[in-house]
């Protein structure tokens, strides 16, 4: 039987590490494609030539065109730029949405029956600017944001009890960034509520610390943003769907209704499995947390009417 195949568009820190990790899981060949000419091939010669040490006998291919990655099963999309300093956010927005855009039909044409995972910042944007070029259902265009805002936040919690990561279950609804929206009342530790654990103050400054994470890694790196984190989250997703796992996990997807938002990604949990978003899972949010929602509903809406007026070039 012939091995699942991903695509890792753009190979840059996340797109090239996403890849590894890919490459590494060893049941899916993995194609990578970036704009800059011979480094996709090199990167991916490089993590091919490490498959003899770790027994991996599936394939990694770098690239600078698309035909190679016909037929893929995952199309993970990290193409694009981070802000450098005197950029707006409207500048990042314009660029990245003329590359996401770009790479969109250039996948899909090649690969109709693909999962689209978009990770691209201003990632709720993103992911609402490729579902309306691919031409996909909905449910096969997903954005990758909720797993690592948790994430972020399961760790801080973990280190601060001094438990295993594996024991904190939490969800981070909402955009990604400092509109994300972490629900306590979903926050366990072994089943236990963290309030039953952990003072308020305590994790209203774990909360702070989550929804500042990106900011934080950028501060220490000084010349890029975080992919390590990022790249092990996205991994988490495509073994969702490529594995048919049926997992619940916070993904960007479009609600139509659901949370009573309309028309917008966002960050909210979702069964993802085989058929991608197979479906969106309403929790109870109390009123501050649904007024928090709406918040960031609200900016995604702003984001996405400004690209509305992007110039023609
Ligand atoms: P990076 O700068 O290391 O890599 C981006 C790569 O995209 C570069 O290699 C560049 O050559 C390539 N690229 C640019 N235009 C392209 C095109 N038209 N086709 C193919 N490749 C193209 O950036 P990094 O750190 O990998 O981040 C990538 C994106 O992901 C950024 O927008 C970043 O903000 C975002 N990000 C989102 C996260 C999330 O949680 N959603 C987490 C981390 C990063
Ligand atoms: C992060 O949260 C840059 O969005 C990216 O680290």
């Amino acid at each position: 039987m012939a091995r699942k195949k991903a695509t890792v568009v753009g190979a840059g820190n996340v797109g090239a590490t996403t890849a590894q990790r890919l490459y590494e899981r060893g049941y899916l060949d993995v194609v990578l494609v970036d704009v800059v000419e011979d480094m996709p091939q090199g990167k991916a010669l490089d993590i091919a030539e490490s498959g003899p040490v770790l027994g991996i006998d599936a394939s990694i291919t770098g690239s600078n065109g698309y035909d190679e990655t016909a037929g893929s099963d995952v199309v993970v999309v990290t193409a694009g730029i981070a802000r450098k300093p005197g950029m707006s956010r409207d500048d990042l927005l314009f660029t990245n949405m003329k590359i996401v855009g770009s790479v969109v039909g250039e996948v899909v044409s090649r690969s109709p029956n693909a999962t689209l995972i978009v990770v691209s910042n201003p990632l709720d944007a993103m992911v609402q600017h490729a579902y309306s070029l691919a031409g996909l259902p909905k449910s096969r265009v997903v954005g990758m944001a909720g797993v690592l805002d948790t994430a972020r936040f399961r760790a801080f919690l973990a280190w601060e009890l001094g438990v295993s990561v594996k024991d904190v279950q939490a969800y981070v609804l909402g955009g990604h960034g400092d509109q994300m929206v972490p629900l306590t009342k979903y926050t366990t530790v072994g089943g236990v509520p963290i309030s039953d654990l952990l003072s308020a103050e305590a994790l209203d400054r774990i909360v702070k610390r989550a929804q500042g994470g990106g900011g934080e890694i950028v501060a220490l790196l000084k010349t890029g943003s975080a992919f390590y984190a990022p790249s092990a989250a996205v991994a988490e997703m495509v073994d969702a769907i490529l594995l048919d796992q049926k997992r619940l996990l916070p993904c960007a997807a479009l609600l139509e209704g659901e949370y009573g938002i309309s028309g917008v990604y966002m960050g909210v949990p979702v069964i993802l499995g085989a058929g991608g978003v197979e479906r969106v899972v309403e929790l109870d949010l109390t009123a501050g947390e649904k007024a928090a929602l709406d918040k960031s509903a609200d900016a995604v809406r702003e984001l996405v009417e400004v690209m509305a007026t992007a110039p023609a070039n």
